[in-house]
């Protein structure tokens, strides 16, 4: 099997690309693609010292014309948004279209768009009243979190929340649906159509909802039935 290059792109802590890198090392030999390229629009991302530190070269991106280069020069197949607070160019979008993926912290499209991001995201939920968050994967386009979408995972929002409280229990559960949606990506399982749908449903059948109460390995083995 031919596996994608993979590029992650983040800005923070990185721990979704620490989730990705487990999850791929958890399954070994039939994981889809190789994550070969750590990127970051902040020298001091932790993002960085983590892909550093699981032997993945990393780099910094100084400016629009820098992504598409460094892309480029790193024969990249598939790009993640791991937290990447920039938008992407256009012409990287483009190039990239149907192999580019971002995770958002909230429902979407509900939730989403220029400057919904962190602790904003969480705290539209809350203000909003809604009874279920949850983490959203998405195909990128030029619009910030407007893509087709791929996954979403419904999370509770719990009486006496606050953005802390949505943000951990939101955050346990992109770590357990974000690499499970790029293994699908990178294996085709999962693809954007010409129309700019997605081809097939991601769950079937759907999830139960995000439940806290559960152990990650609870968690992921229900992801992984629903996924069939
Ligand atoms: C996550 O909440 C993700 O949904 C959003 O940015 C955050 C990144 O967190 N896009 P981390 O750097 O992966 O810990």
């Amino acid at each position: 099997m031919t596996r994608a290059r993979i590029a992650v792109l983040a800005s923070g802590s990185g721990s979704n690309l620490q989730a990705l890198i487990d999850h791929f090392r958890a399954i070994g030999a039939s994981r889809a693609g190789d994550i070969v390229l750590v990127a970051s629009n902040r020298t001091d991302a932790g993002a960085l010292e983590r892909g550093a530190r699981a032997g993945i070269v990393t780099d910094v991106v100084v400016g629009d014309a820098t992504l598409v280069d460094l892309l480029a020069a790193h024969r990249i197949d598939l790009v993640v948004l791991a937290g990447y607070l920039k938008l992407i160019p256009p012409d990287v979008t483009q190039r990239f279209a149907g192999r580019m993926i971002n995770v958002h912290p909230a429902p979407l499209p509900a939730f989403g768009g220029a400057g919904m991001y962190g602790v904003h995201a969480h705290r539209a939920v809350l203000a909003s009243g809604v009874s279920m968050s949850g983490p959203t994967v998405h195909f990128v386009d030029e619009v910030f979190d407007h893509g087709a979408i791929i996954a979403h995972w419904p999370v509770p929002v719990l009486h006496g929340d606050d953005e802390h409280t949505l943000a951990a229990r939101v955050l346990r559960a992109e770590h357990l649906l974000f690499p499970r949606a790029l293994q699908a990506v990178a294996s085709g399982a999962v693809s954007l159509t010409e129309a700019g749908r997605v081809s097939a449903p991601f769950f079937q059948p759907l999830p139960a909802p995000f439940d806290p109460s559960c152990t990650d390995e609870e968690l992921g083995a229900r992801l992984d039935a629903a996924l069939g």
